[in-house]
């Protein structure tokens, strides 16, 4: 405390001696309130005498508000319930006439006067955040004992009711405390809606006092794999879990907040923790693990088992119990059909309830819309809607389901095009997991992909496909965070910020022109809050490395380029050129700098326009074999002279990489006597993937970022 005196005391002193001027607020903040008028009237002076003026209902509004200035200008305001008019200081209220959104607010500062309307209590709130944003520019300055806001009016209302981030705590587990911060870094980006996944093959992470083993047993797994689903582990028991104390704690201070805490109980894929601690409930009755590898398990629930339903529905009415959200998430994603189609219970069900698979879909998979609809029905009956990933469209899921469309818009559009509601969670665009550099031996290992903040910040929730009718259907935008490969929570805040800020801007305002230079620079203030609160965050967008991989030109360069077989259509980019663009990849396989094939060779032509001589190709290619990315078994050259007859002229046989070699970037060279010749062929055939590896019975893909010819 002395310190800080003293400090200020500095302060005030360097103020007087140099004569700045004043630190003022600046409204630019994340995401961008919707209108703002300034005027030139002298500025409102916030400073320790300042009084928060609350209405009844704002009482923990106005603490929010004190807190946060005390945060980050080190003094604290006092709070009164308003009595009457006031004249000065800082007033709030809730005045639902003046407003024609949800959630909207107004501020309206004069030089005596700061006033903070909302539409409700969470309006309140935002307009709160929106001021103490304002401020978080003033963090590194020395502290002065006042701050100026700018007087004129801010009014803002929200375009998405449904502002998600969701947290995985199953492949990693995160201590309340943490995600408390979590819920605090939401609540600073106008995030109103916390998914949390609390089920996963490799750990069950919520107390059912109906079934206390679940956590006795199936939070714990006894070793982790190490690294990229390699066939090495470790031993450490690793787990943990929230009690329902706890989670009520959190459910509280979530509230505080205006976060709604959406539970998910992950149906019926994602369940071998569950079966771990209750064999009978899987196909085959175990015994189980609690998972220590990363991926999609075969072994879920029983469909054919009523106990197993059971279970499902006493977990998801606990779960009712305790947590009050409007939605419950009840999975579907990922749940493969290997064990019922080989199960006598299973089949019985099928055939008792009279299910025949058609040309669209399996019986397999109407059988799992038969569960999800059967949960929906519990989760309905006491007034609550289910959300479930996009899978569980495949089938004759009800109509009333909200659909978390992730592999991409497609599913999103689909289902409102059927009239679900709809929120968009694309792993193209939304999954925070990924890397958010292409220099990913400077980043910390993770699950790989490549998205960084600018495609966050491109994203459009609403697709152009679907008309406005249809288009209203999608209630919200949310990221994710899956956990495979973040250990520790400052890892989870660097995957998160910044890109969480170019989510918020995309729920709050989804703007229709986009300037990703100012929202860099609106950005970079809002990093004064988090060194403020010591979030970690990555700063790639503040610090641009200019990419400086690419080839000498060489007679490839440039060239037109065909190829006979094209890229699988979520690698394809630009198309052929991207192989003589001269431009390198990274480690990165999305970045647009590779092209991908799966299951197809690459065989491209390159016409040098007029006979050349030639005497080597080389070309590069990409090994992630956790992504099922390998080298390729053979690259052979051809060349022809009139585009019509080919003669090989090189070939190289590559055996498989071991999964203990190292991944990365590897060259090839094919050398051959020297000869003249217009046209090149280059055929590049990839393995299948080897039997200890989990994608076993599939092709590997293979990746290749640039030809040469010399
Ligand atoms: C998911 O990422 N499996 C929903
Ligand atoms: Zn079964």
């Amino acid at each position: 405390m002395k310190h800080t005196v003293l400090c200020l005391f500095a302060a005030l002193l360097i103020t007087a001696c140099t004569q700045q001027p004043l630190p003022e607020a600046s409204y630019d903040v994340i995401p961008l309130p919707k209108e703002v008028t300034l005027n030139q009237e002298k500025p409102f002076v916030l400073q320790p005498s300042t009084v928060v003026y609350y209405e009844e209902a704002l009482h923990c509004e106005a603490e929010f508000l004190s807190q946060y200035v005390n945060d980050i200008l080190s003094f604290e305001m006092k709070c009164q319930p308003l009595q009457g008019e006031v004249k000065d200081g800082i007033v709030l209220q809730i005045v639902p006439d003046d407003f024609d959104h949800a959630e909207a607010y107004e501020i309206n500062v004069t030089p005596k006067q700061v006033i903070i309307k909302g539409a409700d209590a969470a309006g309140v709130f935002y307009g709160i955040q929106t001021l103490r944003k304002s401020l978080s520019s003033l963090t590194s300055h020395l502290s002065p004992l006042t701050f100026h806001l700018p007087c004129g009016s801010i009014r803002d209302w929200p375009n998405f009711g449904y502002r998600g981030m969701h947290l995985d705590p199953c492949r990693h587990f995160f201590p309340l405390d943490s995600v408390k911060v979590y819920l605090d870094m939401m609540a600073m980006h106008n995030m109103n809606q916390f998914h949390f996944h609390l089920s996963e093959d490799q750990g069950w992470r919520i107390e059912i006092k109906k079934y206390p083993e679940l956590t006795q047993v199936g939070a714990y797994r006894s070793g982790t794999v190490i690294g990229h689903n390699g066939n090495k582990y470790d031993s450490i028991r690793y787990g943990g879990y929230y009690t329902q104390e706890e989670l009520k704690d959190l459910i509280q201070y979530a509230a505080e907040r205006h976060i709604n805490i959406i539970p998910e109980i992950d149906l019926p894929g994602h369940m071998q923790a569950a079966l771990a601690t209750y064999p009978q409930l899987g196909c085959t009755g175990g015994p189980y693990e609690v998972w220590k590898r990363w991926g999609v398990s075969e072994d879920v629930l029983c469909a054919g088992n009523e106990e197993a339903m059971q279970f499902a529905e006493d977990v998801l009415n606990e779960v009712m119990d305790l947590f009050p959200s409007p939605y419950i998430h009840i999975g579907g994603d990922e749940c493969p059909k290997v064990r019922w189609e080989k199960c006598p219970k299973c089949q019985k069900k099928i055939k008792a309830l009279g299910i025949k698979g058609d040309d669209r879909f399996s019986k397999e998979d109407y059988l799992q819309s038969y569960v999800m609809n059967r949960m929906a029905k519990v989760v309905e009956a006491r007034g609550r809607r289910v959300i479930g990933w996009d899978e569980i469209l495949e089938g004759n899921v009800s109509e009333t389901a909200i659909i978390m469309s992730w592999r991409g818009t497609e599913g999103g559009i689909e289902a409102a095009r059927k009239g679900h509601d709809v929120i968009m969670a694309p792993s193209s665009h939304l999954y925070f997991d990924y890397y958010q550099s292409e220099d990913i031996a400077s980043e910390p290992e993770c699950i790989g992909g490549y998205l960084p903040v600018e495609r966050v910040y491109e994203f459009k929730p609403l697709p152009e496909e679907l008309t406005s009718e249809q288009q209203k259907h999608i209630i919200g935008v949310q990221a994710n965070i899956w956990t495979e490969y973040i250990a520790h929570f400052w890892h989870v805040q660097y995957m998160a910020l910044p890109r969480m800020d170019a989510l918020a801007e995309l729920q709050w305002n989804n703007p229709e022109e986009r300037d990703f230079k100012a929202f860099v620079e609106r950005c970079r203030k809002m990093t004064g809050l988090y060194d403020l609160y010591h979030y970690t965050y990555a700063d790639h967008i503040f610090n641009p490395r200019v990419w400086a991989d690419t080839v000498p030109a060489n007679l490839a360069t440039h060239k037109p380029i065909t190829l006979r077989v094209q890229p699988h259509e979520k690698y394809t980019y630009k198309g052929a050129t991207v192989l003589n663009d001269g431009e390198l990849g990274r480690g990165a396989y999305n970045s647009g700098r590779w092209l991908g094939f799966w299951g197809e060779p690459l065989d491209a032509v390159i016409d040098l326009q007029q006979p050349c001589e030639l005497h080597q190709v080389r070309l590069r290619s990409l090994v992630r074999k956790g992504a099922w990315i390998y080298n390729p078994s053979s690259i052979a050259v051809l060349v022809s002279d009139d585009g019509a007859t080919y003669r090989e002229v090189a070939r190289k046989d590559i055996t498989l990489s071991e999964w203990e070699d190292r991944d990365g970037i590897f060259p090839y060279e094919l050398t051959f006597d020297a000869l003249t010749a217009r046209y090149v062929e280059v055929l590049v055939k990839g393995h299948d993937l080897p039997e200890d590896h989990d994608g076993y019975g599939n092709p590997a893909w293979i990746f290749v970022d640039e030809i040469e010819i010399n």
